[in-house]
């Protein structure tokens, strides 16, 4: 079994390249399957969430060519099988979004419905209600979202999402983009990834109006054409560097970034006591004193992000006073609370508020990553912990962070890849 190996103590210094964001490349990706064209794409995170789904599209007949370490060269001209592959697509969540691009240019998808983390309840409801205002028979059968249009081609609806969801904005604008007439929705996500996608596809010749605000406008097109788009930085990946200075200590400069994309975590982490100073592309963030308590609040954009919810609250484990924090878009994110009590911390969950009373010190302990931001703010957690934190499950981890382990130790933290027996996790079992 592989696993990571953290000698927390050592403070971080130097500079960090942050990668393409995974929530926008999971979605662009599968919006290739809309282009009658080769999509070039550059600055795609080498992440296995992204593997995966490249996977899906070769399956499907969609020629993938690497250009180098982080462009491809994407051509969905000729897709033949239009059947998403089942063991495939439910091991990620992203496979809902080959619903709306199938559904846009085929009027037709049966996609399995989606796995990925388990953070409670992940209806796709929204999802459908936007396929049926605009024109789509919606079952779900035997694990497949089944959806198809009667005459073919979607037609323009408006659609008012009952709550701010992500994916279901993105989706709706996937399967308006080819539709006909103009799809308006209302109470849409506004996240920088939302924003990313409509800039591909209105660069692949979409006419995508509003994306950023709460109401987009789409208006319909014919075709696609391939065209080249690079993704933006990884708005969760710099946040989680930026959660690693704070709580090992250091100074590090966080690069490739859009540092407005930072603001709300910055805002927290300074309010912390963490230095943070904003350049051009790159974030120096800086600690050497306290950690101040806060309160935290996770919302939409541009609120405080529920991925950085694990990751901010291993750092509120070391602060000074009491913190509470409230997770404001899932039911259940806190299911790592158990294994950062194994490192001494002192937290208490009521629902979706966690109380977390500061320790002078984490302890290193045998920990297990129950999902991807979860992991992630172990790693957080172990690389201040005094002595030595196992993190076993990192298979999630790899699914949103490229090359951490060698990102971290090349600021001077004492991380590594284990591998031991696998009868050594069988005594967790039970
Ligand atoms: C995306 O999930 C991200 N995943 C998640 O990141 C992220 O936590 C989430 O957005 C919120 O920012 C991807 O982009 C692949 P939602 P998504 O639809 O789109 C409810 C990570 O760690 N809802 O915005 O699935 C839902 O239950 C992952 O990178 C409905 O009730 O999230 C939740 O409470 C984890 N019905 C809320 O809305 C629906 O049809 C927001 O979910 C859709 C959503």
């Amino acid at each position: 079994m592989t696993k990571y190996q953290i000698r927390g103590g050592n403070p971080l210094h130097g500079e960090i390249e942050i990668s393409g964001a995974k929530n926008a490349a999971v979605a662009i990706i599968p919006a290739a399957l809309m282009v009658e064209g080769v999509c070039r794409i550059e600055n795609v995170p080498q992440i296995s969430d992204v593997t995966l789904i490249l996977q899906i599209l070769r399956e499907l007949g969609a020629n993938v060519r690497m250009v180098n370490r982080s462009t491809m060269d994407v051509d969905c001209s000729h897709i033949m099988n239009r059947r998403v592959p089942y063991d495939l697509a439910r091991r990620i969540r992203a496979s809902y979004y080959l619903v709306g691009a199938l559904l846009g240019r085929f009027g037709w998808a049966e996609v399995p419905l989606p796995g990925g983390c388990d953070l409670g309840g992940r209806p796709v409801d929204q999802h459908i209600k936007g396929f049926v205002t605009m024109g789509a028979e919606v079952e779900v059968r035997n694990g497949l979202i089944c959806a198809r249009v009667p005459d073919g081609r979607l037609s323009g609806g408006q659609i008012y999402l009952d709550m701010v969801s992500v994916g279901a904005t993105m989706n709706i604008m996937l399967a308006g983009t080819l539709a006909h007439g103009m799809t308006v929705i209302e109470n849409a996500a506004k996240e920088p990834h939302i924003v990313d996608l409509a800039n591909f596809l209105n660069s692949m010749g979409a006419n995508i109006m509003g994306a950023g605000t709460d109401v987009i406008k789409i208006r319909g097109v014919d075709h696609l054409r391939g065209g080249t788009y690079s993704i933006i930085p990884d708005q969760i990946e710099a946040g989680t560097y930026m959660t690693a200075v704070a709580s090992a200590g250091g100074e590090v400069l966080i690069r490739n970034v859009i540092p407005k994309h930072l603001d709300c975590i910055s805002a927290k982490l300074i309010e912390m006591g963490v230095d943070i100073e904003e350049h051009d592309d790159a974030v120096l963030v800086r600690r050497y004193g306290p950690l101040n308590r806060v309160n935290v609040k996770t919302m939409p954009y541009p609120g405080f992000p529920t991925d950085m919810q694990p990751q901010i609250a291993a750092v509120l484990c070391q602060a000074r006073g009491t913190s509470v924090l409230t997770e404001g878009v899932w039911e259940n994110r806190y299911r790592y609370v158990d294994e950062f009590r194994r490192m001494g911390a002192h937290i208490q969950v009521d629902g979706k508020v966690a109380v977390i009373e500061g320790t002078r010190f984490l302890t290193g302990a045998p920990l297990h990553a129950c999902d991807l931001r979860a992991g992630a703010a172990m790693v957080v957690a172990g690389l201040s912990a005094q002595g030595v934190t196992i993190i076993d499950g990192i298979h999630h981890i790899e699914r949103g962070y490229e090359m951490l382990v060698e990102k971290l130790a090349a600021v001077g933290a004492d991380i590594r890849i284990i591998n031991t027996p696998d009868e050594d996790s069988q005594s967790q079992v039970g």
